[in-house]
């Protein structure tokens, strides 16, 4: 059985934390398109210009510059046996997109769906926002919070550099709630109309979350 997994949530919810762990475990590969998006600008490439217009604002990156990218992503072979899909769909329109790639990909393929929505106040998530050091080597995510390392400059996975994302100012992450509860939330009725979605309280400590997270995967998710 292929195993699909969204992960919906407003930004800072823990995602991209709860998603890192469950691939290593399930061994499925996370395709966070935050992630693959933040390495086209990096690129430079005249998408990634595009990109950036959209991301420094907080609003979404055009569908067409989106789908193109995520299309050619669950085409690859480690997505034969599932993904693990982080920050996509993100409004209704790219749900209806991933509706016909799914098909297209998984013509005579036995597939599972299970769609997770972190609910989370908006007051903690600007705290984490703000509060947010990724590794600019490995992509570890660190909360200067909570973290126990003497160090708050280096990964203690890697020894990478810890750096702040350029969308986790105060007030980029305004707009980035703006967008989120206006073109992603209704995602959320879309999926648990269909069946498939399951709501996670993300305001809890990060293992309990993952505990909980695991205890809602459907078992046969597993064979
Ligand atoms: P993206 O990179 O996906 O950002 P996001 O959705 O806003 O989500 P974040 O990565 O900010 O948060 P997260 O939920 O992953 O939280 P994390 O685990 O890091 O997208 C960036 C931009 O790209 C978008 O604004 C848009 O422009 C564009 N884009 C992306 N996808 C697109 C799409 N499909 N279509 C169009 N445009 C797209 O945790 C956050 C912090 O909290 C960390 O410091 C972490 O350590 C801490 N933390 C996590 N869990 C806990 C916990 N339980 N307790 C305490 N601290 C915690």
């Amino acid at each position: 059985m292929k195993k699909e997994f969204i992960f919906i949530g407003p930004p800072g919810s823990g995602k991209g934390t709860q998603t890192k762990k469950l691939s290593k475990e399930f061994n499925l590969p996370h395709i966070d398109t935050g992630s693959l998006l933040r390495e086209e600008v990096a690129s430079g490439s005249e998408n990634g210009k595009l990109a950036n217009s959209y991301m420094e604002n907080g609003q979404l990156v055009p569908i067409e510059l989106v789908s193109t990218i995520i299309k050619n992503r669950l085409l690859k072979e480690d997505c034969n046996k599932g993904f693990i899909l982080d920050g996509y769909p993100r409004s209704l329109e790219q749900a209806l997109a991933l509706d016909n790639i799914l098909e297209e990909i998984d013509k005579n393929i036995k597939s599972e769906l299970q769609v997770f929505y972190f609910n989370v106040s908006q007051e903690k998530l600007v705290e984490r926002l703000v509060n947010r050091r990724s590794c600019s080597k490995c992509g570890a995510i660190y909360n200067l919070k909570t973290m126990t390392l003497n160090d708050k400059t280096k990964c203690e996975k890697c020894g990478g550099e810890l750096i702040r994302r350029e969308d986790d100012t105060e007030e980029v992450a305004k707009k980035r709630f703006e967008t989120y509860f206006k073109q992603t939330e209704p995602l959320v009725k879309l999926y648990n109309d269909r069946g498939l979605l399951t709501q996670l309280d993300a305001s809890l400590d990060i293992d309990t979350i993952y505990n909980n997270l695991k205890g809602a995967i459907k078992e046969n998710v597993y064979s």
